[in-house]
């Protein structure tokens, strides 16, 4: 048995990284537009102002996902397109451009699964504190409820957060995302602690609002992999996967974003080592945060090896010399799409589903006219047979979502970084289809059996 019959094939985007049209159609400021035009954030300077301008090719862009063939879309919404000061007042423009989105995709076939928010927060918010204002979950109540009464009706699969990990974790940690900045570890634990709170009460509203619908969430958080099949160095993987690294990089793991959610409390250990750190927490509040939901999503493009050690703690391996990289260095860890689904499914006990995975690769128009990614091919190759080993051994893998549809604005690396199935001319907005599309078309239509 591999993939389901209904395995849902996909392939994502992100609002802020293909959409441009930054200051246009009544849009508002959001937290990336502003960061971007502070010299040496990002790679060259370069903004996602006109990005994959998707605004205006929108209709191109869908037609070339039904000649992919993905089942379903992952997208996300920009807030401060449909809110332009993050509350209040709605953007006719922006309602009119998600509805045409939309459309396209349910006239072709292709199911809409959306994310809610992906990183461009309203600039208008982060003015009031951003996640530390204790109104921040519900001023995303807000913006929930608009979508709902906007989209309801036509979308039934959501994903609320994209990589908290990422947008708390890093940014807040000085590292390359928006809004960059360092605060202490109790601004951390209590802006996690709001996301997580608007997490659950967007899933309640969505729930009430749209009967029937799915719910997830994508978050990412540092996998690992045994560096042997032996038992001890399978458990010193799952044991790294789950650990909170409480002196270390805790806010990159997995556990903090997702044990709440799913078993209604924060890992009790790290907790109590945070001690005068923690957050206060309402009598509601983790009530609120474990909403149940119908699916794992995950983040993930690479793992890291382990052994058990001596005194019973996973150590990490280095890569022997010369292991396969991606173009900007992350190593190629197939097994990690066998081993991190497999660990997630025994731990919150939901399907899985694959939210983002793909790679970067040194793209370019050849002389014919077409662009050869063999290495994107293999890389794809390699994790989807893991992925279906996985489903092979009764793992509950529902869908996989490759990242990305197209070449877009790769956050700090601007436009340095191709991760698309489509290569994207940014001078002119030509798309080209990469040979990867093609071959990944060919995967969908065989449901996973060409692998
Ligand atoms: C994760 C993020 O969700 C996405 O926005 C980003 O482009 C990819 N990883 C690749 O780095």
């Amino acid at each position: 048995m591999g993939f389901k019959q209904d395995f849902v094939w996909g392939a994502a985007t992100a609002s802020y990284q293909i959409e441009g049209a930054a200051y246009e159609g009544g849009k508002g400021l959001s937290n990336w537009d502003v960061f971007c035009k502070q010299p040496g954030n990002i790679y060259e300077n370069h903004n996602g102002d006109v990005a994959c301008d998707h605004y205006h090719h929108l209709a191109e862009d869908v037609a070339l996902m039904k000649e992919l063939g993905i089942k379903a879309y992952r997208f996300s919404f920009s807030w401060p397109r449909l809110m332009p000061q993050g509350t209040g007042t709605v953007n006719p423009d922006g309602i009119r451009f998600y509805q045409t989105l939309i459309d396209e995709l349910l006239q072709n076939g292709i199911t809409p699964y959306a994310t809610l928010f992906h990183w461009d927060y309203p600039y208008a918010l982060q003015k009031r504190g951003g996640w530390l204002n204790p109104a921040s979950p519900q001023w995303f109540a807000e913006y929930t409820e608009t979508i709902i009464g906007l989209f309801g009706n036509k979308i039934k699969h959501f994903f609320t957060f994209n990589e908290p990990q990422c947008f708390i974790g890093l940014a807040f940690t000085g590292r390359e995302m928006a809004p960059k900045l360092q605060v202490t570890r109790r601004d951390i634990l209590q802006m996690a602690h709001n996301v997580l709170l608007a997490h659950g009460k967007a899933v309640q509203l969505l729930r009430a609002g749209v009967p029937g619908c799915k719910i997830g969430y994508a978050p990412t958080g540092s996998t690992y992999i045994p560096a042997s099949n032996s038992a001890q160095d399978i458990e010193a993987a799952r044991k790294a996967t789950f650990t909170v690294d409480v002196n270390g990089d805790w806010p990159m793991g997995i556990s903090w974003w997702s044990d709440p959610i799913f078993f209604g409390e924060y890992p009790a250990e790290a907790a109590q080592a945070f001690g005068d750190d923690m957050p206060a927490i309402g009598p509601n509040d983790m009530k609120i945060i474990s909403q149940p939901l119908d699916f794992y999503g995950h983040n993930i493009y690479n793992s890291t090896p382990v052994k058990m050690g001596e005194n019973g703690q996973p150590v990490v391996q280095a890569f022997k010399p010369g292991h396969p990289r991606t173009a900007v260095n992350w190593p190629i860890t197939p097994e990690g799409l066998y081993w991190a689904p497999k660990f997630l499914h025994q731990r919150y006990k939901l399907p899985v589903i694959i939210t983002e995975n793909g790679l970067s690769c040194h793209d370019v128009v050849s002389l014919d006219g077409k662009v050869h990614d063999p290495n994107r091919i293999d890389f794809t190759q390699r994790y989807l047979q893991q992925l279906q080993r996985a489903a092979q051994d009764g793992v509950e893998v529902d869908g996989y979502f490759h990242w990305s549809l197209m070449d877009n604005f790769e956050w700090a690396k601007g436009y340095s970084e191709r991760f698309g199935l489509i290569y994207v001319d940014f001078e002119t907005q030509k798309r080209t289809p990469k040979d990867s599309f093609y071959w990944y078309a060919s995967i969908i239509n065989s449901n996973g059996s060409l692998l």
